[in-house]
């Protein structure tokens, strides 16, 4: 057995003992005593190890691992929006324990979604996420027939944690953490197709100062819901979703006590407020290169189809699809939502918003086809005598 061969495979023993045993258990630390050994001894010769883990196929560094062509572990990572494991620096045995509790917290997410809570990953030694969701279409995926769905009592926690840490990361270092947020929007992908109900996995805010992290969340799953609605690709999809995420960023450098105000902003205030487009796009740049579509949205999201929003000129240009349907998502979200100035909408009363605002606001066939979506869901949900498809579940 190969170095590699014998990391993944007492990473799974380590991850199955985790899943078993109580905190404490010899059998848990005697796991991951064993699985760190083995991570030492590939550090030893590769000490920035990558893995990828891509439907059967398990490679590592350029090369397919053949010997781990049995192994159920790949698909099950995958699953849970692992894709990609990478060494960066010397691993402790603390950091193996905590990412070892990290994925096991990820995979139950994925089978058992409203009992998990985890903390994003701060390790600087070992990094995860998913793969192919630059636009580049690593993976295929089989197109899918069926309106996504997912369970009302989604317990997005771990997302909602990840995204506050993303921004505090923005704002104190002004680099986004990329892999965390592609790992965000792959769990959430993994969410929105976590069964056959027909709910969005959409969340909640406790208190008006999280609303930018709800929101980013909500935006990222109705942005990924609408480009399969549009039958886009896969890696479409998901570049989609994580400009859909990323759309707000600028809003980490707008004060607080602007974004989260009672009453109608002043003048000044709303200038600051309206910057948030261009740092957004400004803070993305600078963070990674891949990350240009993102930029894009997050400059044009405020952007009407009539030329109206901010920021100005256009140079009457169209915005780029991708922004079109952020937008549209982005006012849904935001209608849904209560803010410190105004109580929620109904979904049926902000449809008929958006409907009336397609053609002057919105690009008309993006908000039509959004509309119907969101009823499509509403009505199949009611019919069924459940709540409103789109109802926001409770982080
Ligand atoms: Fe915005
Ligand atoms: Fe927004």
């Amino acid at each position: 057995m190969s170095d590699p061969v014998r990391v993944l495979t007492t990473l799974a023993k380590a991850l199955s003992a985790l899943g078993l045993y109580q905190a404490g258990h010899p059998a848990r630390e005697r796991a991951v005593d064993v699985a760190f050994e083995e991570l030492v001894r590939l550090q030893r010769s590769d000490p920035h190890a990558q893995f990828s883990f891509l439907g059967d196929e398990v490679v590592y560094g350029q090369a397919a691992l053949r010997e781990m062509g049995a192994w159920d572990w790949g698909r099950k990572l995958a699953g849970a929006g692992i894709q990609r494991l990478e060494l960066v620096n010397v691993v402790s045995r603390e950091e193996y324990a905590e990412f070892l509790d990290d994925v096991v917290a990820r995979l139950a997410m994925a089978a058992a979604p409203s009992t998990v809570e985890s903390r994003p990953g701060r390790r600087q030694s070992i990094r995860f996420g998913a793969i192919g969701i630059r636009g580049d279409a690593q993976i295929k995926e089989e197109p899918r027939e069926t309106a996504p769905g997912s369970r009302i009592a989604y317990d997005l926690g771990a997302e909602a944690d990840a995204v506050r840490w993303m921004h505090d990361e923005v704002a104190t270092r002004g680099e986004l953490p990329l892999l965390e947020a592609e790992a965000v929007v792959r769990s959430l992908a993994v969410a929105m197709h976590g069964d056959s109900q027909m709910v969005l996995p959409l969340v909640q805010m406790k208190e008006f100062d999280q609303y930018t992290t709800t929101h980013s969340l909500n935006v990222s799953v109705l942005t990924m819901a609408l480009a399969e609605h549009l039958r886009l690709s896969a890696g479409d999809v998901r570049t989609f979703g994580v400009a859909g995420l990323l759309h707000d960023l600028g809003k980490v450098r707008v004060p607080k006590d602007i974004l989260v105000k009672p009453g109608k902003l002043t003048e000044a205030e709303r200038e600051v407020m309206q910057r948030h487009p261009v740092d957004g796009a400004r803070l993305i740049v600078a963070s990674d290169k891949n990350l240009d579509l993102a930029a894009v949205v997050a400059y044009e999201h405020h952007i009407m189809l009539d030329g109206g929003g901010y920021p100005k000129p256009h140079y009457g240009r169209g915005c780029h699809h991708a922004s079109e349907l952020v937008h549209v998502c982005d006012v849904y979200d935001a209608l849904r939502t209560n803010r410190p100035y105004r109580a929620a909408w109904e979904s049926e009363r902000v449809l008929a918003y958006l409907d009336e605002r397609a053609g002057k606001e919105f690009d008309p066939k993006i908000a039509r086809s959004f509309i119907e979506m969101v009823r499509g869901w509403d009505q199949r949900v009611a019919t069924a005598g459940g709540k409103a498809a789109t109802e926001p579940a409770t982080t």
